[in-house]
């Protein structure tokens, strides 16, 4: 089967690979993973590795279709700032972008709206394209603010962002309780939280809300892909334990392209 992102969007399906490959693991990944995509033109594909390995996972992928992301950075082009990354060090590694804001980093490192505000707009003039990722709790769902949470992170997050730069920005929701629990929303929740993000973006610009991907990330597998990439308004998906091998993401690239 495959599946088409709406309005011309070319869909995304990227790897999260959090922090897992050493180097060696990951130049193997994209050995193994380049004949398995060779043949889909209609789906962008990208990996996320660890920092230590983005230098040789970009050299790897050299000549392919495959893009390679970082997982975080931060907002200043340098400084004092011990363990982080600066945007003209990922530029420089030859990266196409970045995530920002993964739950993960929100929850157990402490990232903010207020810095994510920095981080979206820094990565666009830097010529990086932001993955940012936003979503609900369980309880927030629960006692129905899934809608007030989206409000809040996307309004925040992309406030510094120029209305004409939005569709440059990719942005993956990632419902928390799906993710690493093997619970996938069902297609209605994602299509209508989605349409929900789509619709706060085109209250900054319609035209611009067009072009914008929005992902869907939690617990995608090479299974439950396709249900999901088959709704209107999902223009691909954010991977995280269903990319650690090279077969089950290539399955899920080519159920999308
Ligand atoms: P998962 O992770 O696919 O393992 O649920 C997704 C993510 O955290 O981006």
């Amino acid at each position: 089967m495959s599946t088409s992102a709406g309005a011309g969007r070319t869909p995304l399906i990227a790897g999260n690979w959090k922090m897992h490959k050493t180097i060696a693991e990951a130049k193997g990944f994209i050995e193994a993973l380049l004949p398995l995509v060779a043949a889909t033109d209609r789906v962008d594909v990208g990996v996320c590795p660890p920092f230590p390995a983005l230098k040789p996972t970009v050299d790897a992928a050299r000549g392919s279709r495959v893009q390679v992301f970082a997982q975080n950075m931060h907002q200043e082009e340098h400084g004092a700032f011990t363990g982080e990354v600066s945007p003209p060090m990922l530029l420089e590694l030859g990266v196409h972008g970045t995530i920002v804001g993964h739950s993960e980093r929100r929850e157990l490192f402490g990232e903010t709206d207020r810095a994510l505000a920095q981080k979206v707009p820094a990565a666009l003039d830097a010529g990086l394209t932001p993955i940012l990722c936003v979503g609900e709790t369980e309880e927030e769902r629960e006692s129905g603010d899934t809608e007030r949470k989206l409000r809040h992170q996307i309004q925040e997050d992309l406030a510094r962002v120029p209305a004409e730069r939005l569709g440059e920005v990719v942005i993956a929701y990632e419902p928390i309780w799906a993710i690493g629990t093997g619970l996938v929303a069902t297609p209605e929740q994602a299509q209508e939280a989605i349409a929900f993000i789509r619709a706060l973006v085109a209250d900054r610009s319609r035209e611009q809300a067009e072009r914008t991907r929005v992902l869907y990330g939690g617990s995608v597998t090479a299974e439950s892909c396709q249900e999901l990439l088959a709704l209107p308004d999902i223009d691909g998906a954010l991977v995280g334990g269903a990319s650690l091998d090279p077969e089950s993401f290539a399955t899920i690239v080519n159920a999308t392209g």
